[in-house]
C-alpha cells in the first residue's frame, strides 16, 4: 500500500486498526503483546470487537471509537445492529469516543444507510482521526520552545488513535520541527503503555526516548530537564475537566507546583458536552491482580488487596493549554469550551446545508 493510502507518514509508521475488506473484518495490532510480538487480531462479530475493547486488545480513546464504528459495520452485516451497539457500548466506560463513534453510526443506520454504506461511515471517521491529529500536532507543537524537553503518559500515539496521535502527535510535529529535542515517558503502571506502546512506536520511527518510572516525574521536572508536559484525554467535560490515564492527575499537580507548562490533546470525539464536570465522569476500575502482580506474575504478598482506578481526573484550573483540531484553548473553562463547540457546531451545521 502506498504511504498516501495509509495515512502513514515519515515518524508515523504504525497502525494499531485496519478493515480488512476480502475477509470482511476488522484487524488489530494485539496491544496486549507488544512489543514482544507483533500480532494480529481479527474480529469477524460486533461481539468480538466488544470483548477486544474490554481486554485491552485495543486501547486509547480514539482508536477504541474507530475499532466500535467497524463492530457497527460487522453487527449490520450479520442483521443484529441494535444488539450489536448494546454490546460494544459497554465496553469499556470512560473514553467518551466510544459513544460519539456509536452514536454518529446510529444515526447514520437511522438515516437508512444499509451495511455497505455504514462501511463507508466508518472509513470516513478513521480518516477524520487521522487528518484531526495531524492539526493537532501542528497547533500543539506551536506552543513549544525550540530545544524543548516533554514530558508524556500512557499511550497517544498511532496506537491509540487512527495513526500520528495526539499528545504524541504534537510531540512528532514538535521532534521534526526541531521544538523537542528529549522526550521522556512515564512506564504507566499497571499496563505499561509507556514503557511498551510509547516507547516501541517513536523508537519504530526514528524518535529517541527516555522512560521514566512513574514517580520520578516530580523529580524530572525539578531537575529543569523538561518543560511540558503533553498529555492526551478519554474525556473532557462541559467544565474542561480531564479523565486521562491514572497518574494524570499527580502530573499536573507537579507541573504547576514546577513552573511546567501542562498541555491536554484531545479531538472533538472526546470532548463531552452533555456531563457537567469531572466528578460525574464514569471511572474504570479494573482487577486488583493487575496492581498486585507485574508482567503477568504476582509480587504482593497473599493476602494484600489492591485499588485500581485506571483514569483519574485532572481539574480544569491546572491545564495551560487545551489542544483540538478546532483550535487551542488557554487556560480552558466551560465558556471558552462551549463556545469552541458551538463554533464546531455551526460550521459543521453549515457545511451540510
Ligand atoms: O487504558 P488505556 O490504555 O485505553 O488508556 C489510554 C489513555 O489514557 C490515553 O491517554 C487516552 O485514551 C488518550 S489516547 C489518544
Amino acid at each position: 500500500m502506498k504511504e498516501s493510502e495509509t495515512g502513514a507518514h515519515r515518524h508515523d509508521g504504525v497502525r494499531a486498526v485496519r478493515w480488512d475488506d476480502g475477509a470482511g473484518e476488522l484487524v488489530l495490532l494485539d496491544q496486549r503483546v507488544l512489543p514482544e510480538r507483533v500480532r494480529e487480531y481479527r474480529c469477524a462479530s460486533a461481539q468480538a470487537v466488544a470483548d477486544a475493547i474490554t481486554d485491552m486488545v485495543v486501547r486509547g480513546a480514539p482508536a477504541i471509537g474507530i475499532a466500535a464504528a467497524y463492530g457497527v459495520v460487522l453487527a449490520a452485516r450479520a442483521g443484529a445492529l441494535e444488539q450489536g451497539i448494546e454490546a460494544l457500548a459497554v465496553s469499556r466506560p470512560t473514553a467518551v469516543n466510544l459513544a460519539w463513534a456509536l452514536r454518529r453510526m446510529r444515526a447514520a443506520a437511522e438515516g437508512g444507510v444499509d451495511a455497505e454504506g455504514l462501511l463507508a461511515e466508518a472509513q470516513a471517521l478513521h480518516a477524520e482521526d487521522v487528518a484531526a491529529n495531524r492539526r493537532m500536532g501542528a497547533i500543539g507543537a506551536a506552543y513549544l520552545e525550540p530545544g524543548s524537553g516533554v514530558l508524556t503518559h500512557c499511550n497517544t500515539g498511532s496506537l491509540a488513535t487512527a495513526g500520528f496521535g495526539t499528545a504524541l502527535g504534537v510531540i512528532r510535529a514538535g521532534w521534526a520541527g526541531g521544538r523537542v529535542e528529549r522526550v521522556f515517558a512515564g512506564e504507566t503502571r499497571p499496563w505499561l503503555q509507556g514503557a511498551r506502546l510509547t516507547a516501541w512506536e517513536l523508537l519504530a520511527d526514528g524518535v529517541p526516548v527516555s522512560l521514566i518510572a512513574d514517580s520520578a516525574a516530580a523529580a524530572l521536572m525539578r531537575s529543569g530537564a523538561v518543560q511540558w508536559v503533553i498529555v492526551g484525554a478519554d474525556r473532557v467535560t462541559a467544565n474542561a475537566d480531564v479523565a486521562n490515564k491514572i497518574g494524570t492527575y499527580s502530573l499536573a499537580l507537579a507541573a504547576r507546583a514546577h513552573g511546567v507548562g501542562f498541555m491536554v490533546v484531545a479531538p472533538v470525539s472526546t470532548l463531552d458536552a452533555d456531563t457537567r464536570s469531572g466528578d460525574d465522569i464514569p471511572i474504570e476500575h479494573r482487577d486488583a491482580a493487575e496492581v498486585l502482580g507485574f508482567a503477568g506474575h504476582r509480587v504482593a504478598p497473599d493476602g494484600a488487596t489492591a485499588w485500581n482506578p485506571v483514569f483519574d481526573v485532572t481539574p480544569a484550573s491546572l491545564v495551560d493549554v487545551l489542544v483540538t483540531e478546532r483550535g487551542a484553548i488557554e487556560r480552558p473553562d466551560a465558556a471558552s469550551l462551549a463556545a469552541l463547540l458551538q463554533a464546531e457546531r455551526t460550521e459543521c451545521g453549515s457545511s451540510e446545508s
